[in-house]
């Protein structure tokens, strides 16, 4: 038994543990729930001999790209009973690669199977690879009761095994401390307090209230405000709150009213909006879904009726699936928001403060201000950055004035691909929050002259530079936009705009950028909705140091968080938003930003580089160790992901951006390094010029990075759109492997291969026993595959 008694006994004994790392002032945790069901049939194949022996023949180049993978997966599941699909809207042809990328979203009965995916990625004609996690089961079993009660319930598994793992590991402090000596694992004590707290933290937002409304169960069967209820009994932080629900059940569901949407055009299944509902900061969209979950054998599914959610709290936007039979049983949250840990301070170290902020320049450490201009790519921001249509701009009311022509320009930091403001108070409204006008000259030129004060005045001297403040964050942001945008985050693949001129892709969603954001300290996070909805970056102060080190001023920490907005709008699909929630998915959405927050800071000499120092005010940055090719320096592989402390999104992450790391500095080794990531500008007939950026192409072949740098990064962000929806460390690096198969013909193929197994991540690397949640055995393979057997290591 581990109910609720258990748990908060031992979240009580392991109290002091926690408490001798408080975190400073101010910088508490964020509450973030996260898990789900495992889907031990889900598969991304890659390798031409596994599509080819399914029984589809490749279609001529003319065919659609739609047709071919239509005809593809009609094919994939001739022999199964759960047939019927939905092609996703936001299929769409990539015109940096020309592959097209489809997906298709299970449907039975007319309801949609919220995680049965297959994503099909096509060109001329061939389908290149495809991920596919539909439901494989026969429709029979959709009402066998008895399948319910035999399922593996995903909160009550993970709950069960975060105790475990406490148990675990408080037991081996407790050991280690008596005997004052290495752990077994070759921790030292302090490794080991420190890796318990992300699970201790864990615990805490996911198990706390796992038992609580068991009770209630059945009382709300079928009823999406009850259903809604219990999910934010188990979301809120507020125990307050908790207990008020609990009390005044009956009145909170009342009060909640839920109204059908029924949309004009087809192709949107209907939809409830739930207004009232405690600790939202927005009316929460509900949906009936069916979901997956592992038989008790644990090697197939079964479809279970839920309601998916769309919570916007303050500090979380959650999507998750509640169990419309029995709701008190969540089945899977992801939190679109994403966190950047909070570092313990690393005091008595004298460091110094400077006046910087250029792109390339990572934080002030780095460099002096220099006057930077506003970037006129006509690709990416085709009207630059301070220019928006009056129809998309959520200050102007179309109905109450006129507009003066199609485009608004604006004199603040307000554009079409973000909106950069201060927001003091840590709330959700920012429309009327402050931000520099420059008048009609444009020249935001603000005084930075951070002065040592008492800790009582260190805020309001941080909020004096606001000005200053603002204008970097617009500046970095719209850069990164616009960067983001030439490696292929465009309209169509699910980019964060207000207009999207023509484009494709969904609309109204610029980046919300909140400069020393209220709502914390030391920290800064990234929310991502689907596409058509804002992105919201927060970015904090971090009051490590007086004077209060300001995380706008970070351009690493910066494009860490727009990276979320990359990977999750990318990884299976632009309206899909759940595919990096947890366990390796989601430590590789915390990598991809450390690795490209690296490889824009990287010069042609090479160097080691941490995340996070200068305003963590820590030599060594935020991350164990700084991303180094040296096995001294960072010593991490795949199998590092067994060793305690490598259980949350960030440190998982870590190991994944410095295998990535690894793998660049192989292909800067045979292709040279360019001192610029960003490609030449379009001429006036949009055309791109190959300069010396791009090898030398010929016909409507897809440009490509010449040089190992940007090579790298256009590999990294092509191969997000490969690879399925919650892919593993094995899916990411098989995608990588593809996207330089269909950009190069597979010209690197032995070098990749050469970088990902000098960390493990070799052909024959296995995971045994695996969870969602990235645990597992795990078993490193520095071997290479026969085709690079002539190349030694
Ligand atoms: C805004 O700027 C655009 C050029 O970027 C120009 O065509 C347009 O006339 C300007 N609009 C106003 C209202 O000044
Ligand atoms: C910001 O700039 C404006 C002028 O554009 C100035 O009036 C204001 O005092 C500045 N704010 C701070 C906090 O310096
Ligand atoms: C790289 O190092 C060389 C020699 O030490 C130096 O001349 C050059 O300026 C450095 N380049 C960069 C981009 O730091
Ligand atoms: C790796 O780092 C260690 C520790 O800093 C150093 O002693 C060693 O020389 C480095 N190895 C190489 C090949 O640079």
């Amino acid at each position: 038994m581990r109910g609720l008694f258990t748990t908060s006994l031992l979240a009580a004994s392991l109290a002091g543990v926690v408490l001798a790392h408080p975190t400073e002032n101010g910088g508490k945790r964020r509450k973030t729930l996260g898990f789900g069901p495992d889907r031990p049939h889900a598969v991304f194949k890659s390798s031409p001999y596994d599509i080819t022996t399914s029984g589809f023949i490749p279609q001529s180049a003319l065919t659609s790209p739609m047709d071919v993978a239509r005809i593809f997966v009609d094919d994939l599941l001739r022999d199964q009973e759960a047939r019927s699909y939905r092609v996703r809207k936001d299929s769409y042809t990539d015109e940096t690669t020309g592959i097209t990328h489809v997906y298709f979203r299970q449907l039975v009965d007319g309801v949609e199977v919220a995680d049965a995916d297959i994503n099909v990625n096509v060109q001329d004609g061939m389908v290149l690879s495809y991920g596919d996690s539909f439901y494989k089961g026969p429709l029979l079993r959709l009402h066998d009761r008895s399948l319910v009660e035999g399922a593996r319930w995903p909160h009550t598994e993970h709950c069960n095994s975060l105790t475990d793992e406490l148990v675990t590991r408080y037991e081996e402090l407790r050991r280690s401390r008596m005997a004052n000596l290495q752990t077994p694992m070759g921790n030292t004590v302090e490794e080991m307090e420190e890796a318990l707290s992300p699970i201790v933290d864990a615990h805490h937002s996911n198990c706390l209230y796992h038992d609580v409304p068991h009770t209630l169960a059945h009382k709300s069967k079928g009823d999406i405000e009850g259903a809604l209820l219990q999910f934010m009994i188990a979301a809120t932080p507020n125990d307050d709150l908790v207990n008020d629900m609990l009390a005044r059940y009956d009145d909170y569901v009342s009060e909640m009213s839920a109204h059908p949407v029924n949309s004009f055009a087809p192709g949107e299944s209907p939809y409830f909006m739930v207004n009232n509902v405690p600790d939202t900061v927005n009316p929460v969209k509900a949906k009936m879904a069916f979901v997956q979950i592992p038989t008790a054998e644990g090697d197939s599914t079964v479809l279970h009726p839920v309601y998916k959610f769309e919570v916007e709290m303050q500090d979380n936007w959650y999507e998750a699936a509640v169990s419309a039979e029995v709701p008190h049983r969540i089945i899977s949250v992801v939190d679109w928001a994403s966190d950047s840990p909070i570092p313990k301070p690393d005091e008595g170290r004298q460091t110094g403060t400077y006046n910087v902020f250029a792109w390339g320049v990572n934080d002030p450490s780095e460099g002096e201000r220099s006057i930077q201009k506003e970037y006129f790519d006509a690709l990416a921001s085709p009207v630059g950055w301070h220019t928006i249509p009056y129809a998309n701009d959520p200050t102007f009311d179309m109905t109450r004035a006129k507009p003066k022509g199609f485009y608004k320009n604006t004199t603040t930091t307000y554009g079409n691909n973000v909106f950069a403001q201060e927001n003091w108070e840590g709330r959700n409204a920012y429309l009327d929050n402050y931000r520099p006008d420059a008048g009609s000259s444009l020249a935001f030129d603000y005084k930075y002259d951070p002065k040592e004060t008492d800790r009582t005045d260190a805020l309001e001297e941080a909020k004096g530079y606001i000005n200053n403040t603002v204008t970097q964050l617009f500046y970095t942001c719209n850069l990164i936009h616009d960067f983001y945008y030439r490696y292929g985050f465009t309209e169509a693949a699910g980019n964060f705009q207000q207009y999207n001129f023509g484009r494709g892709g969904a609309e109204n969603d610029g980046v919300i950028a909140n400069a020393q954001d209220g709502s914390g300290y030391n920290n800064a996070n990234f929310m991502t909705p689907p596409d058509g909805q804002n992105g919201r970056m927060r970015m904090y102060l971090w009051n490590t140091i007086i004077p209060y080190r300001d995380g706008d001023l970070e351009a690493g920490i910066v494009v860490h968080e727009f990276a979320h907005g990359l990977s999750t709008r990318l990884t299976g699909g632009p309206a899909n938003s759940g595919c990096l929630g947890w366990g390796e998915s989601g430590g590789m959405g915390e990598g991809w930003g450390d690795f490209i927050a690296t490889s824009i800071r990287a010069t042609a000499n090479y160097s080691d580089y941490t995340m996070g120092a200068w305003a963590a005010n820590r030599e060594g940055g935020i991350r164990n160790y700084p991303y180094s090719t040296n096995e001294t320096v960072n010593p991490s592989t795949y199998k590092t992901l067994d060793k305690p402390g490598y259980w949350g999104v960030h440190a998982i992450g870590e190991v994944w951006a410095e295998i990535l790391f690894v793998v660049q500095q192989r292909l800067i080794a045979v292709h040279g390094f360019s001192d610029t990531l960003f490609p030449p500008l379009p001429d006036a007939e949009g055309n791109v010029p190959e300069g010396d950026f791009y090898r030398a192409r010929s016909g409507k072949k897809p440009l490509v990075p010449k040089h190992g740098n940007t090579l790298s990064v256009q590999l990294v962000i092509s191969a997000m759109k490969l690879q399925p929806c919650r892919p593993s460390f094995f899916d990411a690096r098989d995608a990588i492997i593809a996207a330089d198969e269909a950009l190069t013909g597979g010209e690197n193929f032995c070098t990749l291969w050469k970088g990902f197994s000098e960390r493990g991540l070799g052909p024959d690397a296995k995971l045994e026993g695996s969870t969602p949640w990235g645990g597992g055995i795990r078993t490193n393979d520095h071997s290479l595959p026969t085709a690079c057997a002539a190349d030694k290591l």
